[in-house]
């Protein structure tokens, strides 16, 4: 079979070190990844971006950093006990398990004439049972009923049960949005495409309270920062798109929902959604746990239970998104190079330096550069192999900008910086690099 973008992404990431398969040295686990050095700094980068546009930079949203383990109570009062489920279906032949919304089963599970898309049997899948995607621990030493646990599927439920908390002690009023990054996660029945569906991911989620009556609007106001804040990463505006959730799919809690999908190689999926929640989660948690959770409106003294605006998105979705959109093959000077031109703010690396040769004061020069650099940027040096092939591992990494010390360096005390997308190479004094740097990078 000829390989694919994804292969080829995939298989990228792991030379790199973006992405590896969890416990690779055992057969691996299955839909779970783990961040080599570069691809942790990619998602940090996503994190830091998305927490400083979110919280920093906004006076009516605060932070928090709930725990993953919950009141059992929560999952009943949100739910997911009884609603978080997705149909399965078995083969009896092959043993192999769907969704039974799988586009691959041909006729309707249970009936005799519904083929198995994997052996082909007919009469073989079972008719459809609800499953729930909640990974089950338990708390304690005794495995017992009274001590199961959820692993989150979702960060939202820890805002909602700390709202008040952050409300009284902040002292925002209403409106007024709280915003976390956290790790999620669901127990899927066909996850896949590396790191799109996993069973261990971490959401951005913020949850934006608002006046009943007034969430239309800014389900709509929040519907145009976010799109706003997908295009400031740099990706290409033609491969974003809206999906507006039918009445069939929308998430249990969810009155209105819109997904913004991308135009991944797979095809056309979402990675974020802007859902409108209404009073379905804080109704709920304040009907189980018998607390109070209304709001007093200072200025009025009317009381009421807020509405909620939810923006969520996944921290390794996105990833996805900025490692597909970033990914280019092209030939130069008559060879073939694979280049991830990452918007250079995003990028794991921010530059790497080389010494030319490995001689004649080249390589004090280029150390001392590093050095220099090193308390301001994530950069890389590398005095391996030709230059050629340096700044080919480079282009690969994502690395913006490539220092040279050269025969000329040790004279004057000018490097050349070779711009990874237009390949065009500036002459820079050492003293200018930071600042040369810090511009480039801004953004
Ligand atoms: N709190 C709302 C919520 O969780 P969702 O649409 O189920 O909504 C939001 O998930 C985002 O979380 C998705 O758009 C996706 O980016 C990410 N996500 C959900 N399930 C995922 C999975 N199995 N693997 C990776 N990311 C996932």
């Amino acid at each position: 079979m000829p390989e694919t973008v994804m292969d080829k992404l995939v298989s990228l990431a792991k030379r790199r070190g973006f992405v590896f398969q969890s416990s690779e040295i055992y057969g691996g686990l299955g839909s779970v990844w783990d961040y080599g050095p570069l691809g942790v700094e990619l998602k940090k980068n996503i994190k830091e971006r998305w927490w400083r546009s979110m919280v920093h930079e906004r006076e009516d949203i605060e932070g928090l950093d709930a725990a993953i383990l919950m009141h059992p109570k929560v999952w009943e009062a949100s739910g997911h006990i009884a609603g978080f489920t997705d149909p399965l279906v078995d083969c009896k032949q092959c043993k192999n398990r769907f969704r039974a919304d799988d586009p691959r089963i041909k006729g309707t599970p249970g009936q005799p004439d519904a083929q198995c898309p994997v052996c082909g049997t007919k009469g073989s899948l079972t008719v459809a049972r609800q499953f729930n995607l909640m990974f089950k621990t338990f708390m304690g030493p005794v495995e017992e009923a009274a001590a199961v646990v959820y692993l989150r599927p979702e960060t939202a439920q820890g805002i909602y049960v700390n709202y008040l908390n952050v409300l009284q002690s902040s002292r925002q009023k209403i409106p007024f949005g709280i915003a976390q990054i956290g790790k999620a996660f669901r127990n899927e029945i066909t996850p896949g495409n590396f790191i799109f569906r996993t069973r261990e991911f971490e959401q951005m989620e913020m949850q934006f309270f608002v006046k009943p009556g007034t969430e239309g609007e800014w389900f709509e106001f929040w519907r145009g920062e976010r799109m706003k804040w997908l295009q400031g990463l740099g990706i290409r505006a033609e491969k974003l798109r809206w999906h507006q959730h039918g009445k069939d799919e929308l998430a249990h809690y969810a009155k209105d929902a819109y997904d913004i999908e991308y135009e991944f190689p797979f095809g056309w999926h979402e990675f974020e959604g802007i859902h409108n929640r209404s009073d379905f989660d804080l109704s709920n948690h304040q009907r189980q746990s018998g607390k109070k959770l209304e709001y007093l409106d200072p200025a009025t003294n009317e009381r009421f239970l807020p509405y909620v605006v939810e923006t969520s998105a996944g921290a390794d979705r996105t990833a996805l998104v900025v490692l597909c959109d970033a990914y280019r093959e092209e030939e130069v000077e008559g060879e073939k190079r694979v280049v991830l031109q990452i918007k250079p703010s995003l990028a794991p690396l921010k530059a790497a330096v080389f010494p030319l040769v490995n001689k004649d004061g080249m390589p004090e020069l280029a150390r001392r550069i590093y050095d220099d650099l090193r308390g301001a940027f994530n950069v890389f040096y590398d005095d391996g192999g030709s230059i050629g092939r340096r700044y080919r591992r480079q282009d690969e990494a994502g690395t913006p900008f490539g220092i040279t010390v050269d025969g000329q360096s040790t004279q004057d005390q000018t490097v050349t910086v070779r711009d990874r997308d237009t390949l065009k190479q500036d002459r820079v004094a050492a003293g200018q690099l930071a600042a040369y740097l810090k511009e480039k990078l801004a953004g």
